[in-house]
């Protein structure tokens, strides 16, 4: 048993970011023809640079990959952005930037793929959640915490609805993993998080790509609605 995308269509959103570039990467490497998606400038040669707020771009990049390709195997939704604000500072404002950035894309992108992966019989999709959405947030801010905890629900929800159809709907929740999104956290504070891991290390972004790649694959075609922690032990 091995993991295999040859001439599977796999999307990545958040793909110039440190999970989904190693996404990119690891996909490649096993045969997908993969699309990336960010909001920022990417690494690979089929990537859509927008803003995953926009539903028109999201709508537009969708109906080109399935011109294209004549239909999308797998949707990792990757995007997102981790704020610390104290719940007494959040602004209505940040608070729904965040959950359209981190969640209300998970539901677009899934209701402009599904229909298509309903026509094939077949697809995947891989939504990236955190320790942060089980625990209420490590280090993370209220509003993120519960952007993560809406996508579990999220995709236990879409699992039940589109099994009968053949498509499988899982999350990967990823503790520290050692990527820019944790740059701003001061050395001291990382330091004492990492002693409090029982692997007393970050993870790194192989070791996320590696469990959403399984999910997406043939290997896991009887688990559904599921999220897998990564997160060398933090939380059981
Ligand atoms: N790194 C961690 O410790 C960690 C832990 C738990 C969960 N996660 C989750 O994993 C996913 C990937 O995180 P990462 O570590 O690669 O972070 P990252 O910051 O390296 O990558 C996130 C990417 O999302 C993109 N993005 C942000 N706003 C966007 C927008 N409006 N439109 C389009 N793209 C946008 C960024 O440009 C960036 O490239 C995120 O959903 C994150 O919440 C990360």
């Amino acid at each position: 048993m091995e993991l295999n995308f040859q001439n599977k269509v796999v999307l990545v959103t958040g793909a110039a970011g440190g999970i989904g570039s190693c996404l990119i990467e690891e996909f490649t490497r096993t045969g997908a023809r993969i699309y990336g998606t960010d909001i920022i400038a990417g690494p690979s040669e089929n990537y859509f640079q927008g803003d995953i707020t926009d539903v028109t771009f999201l709508r537009s990049m969708v109906e080109r990959i399935i011109n294209m390709e004549g239909g999308i195997d797998v949707l990792v939704n990757s995007a997102g952005i981790c704020l610390r604000t104290p719940l007494k500072d959040i602004t209505r404002k940040e608070w729904e930037l965040l959950m359209d950035i981190n969640l209300t894309s998970v539901f677009l992108l899934t209701q402009l793929v599904v229909e298509n992966m309903k026509t094939q019989g077949s697809g995947t999709i891989v939504s990236l959640a955190s320790v942060a959405g089980k625990v209420g947030g490590i280090i993370a801010g209220t509003h993120y915490a519960v952007s993560k905890a809406g996508i579990e629900c999220f995709t236990k929800s879409a699992a039940k609805i589109y099994a009968p159809y053949g498509i499988t709907v899982n999350a990967v929740a990823p503790g520290i993993i050692d990527t820019s999104m944790q740059d701003d956290v001061p050395a001291d504070q990382m330091s004492s998080v990492l002693r409090s891991i029982p692997m007393q290390r970050a993870g790194t972004a192989k070791e996320v790509a590696a469990t959403v790649m399984f999910l997406a694959s043939g290997l896991a075609s009887y688990i559904t609605g599921q999220t897998i922690c990564v997160n060398g032990g933090n939380y059981m």
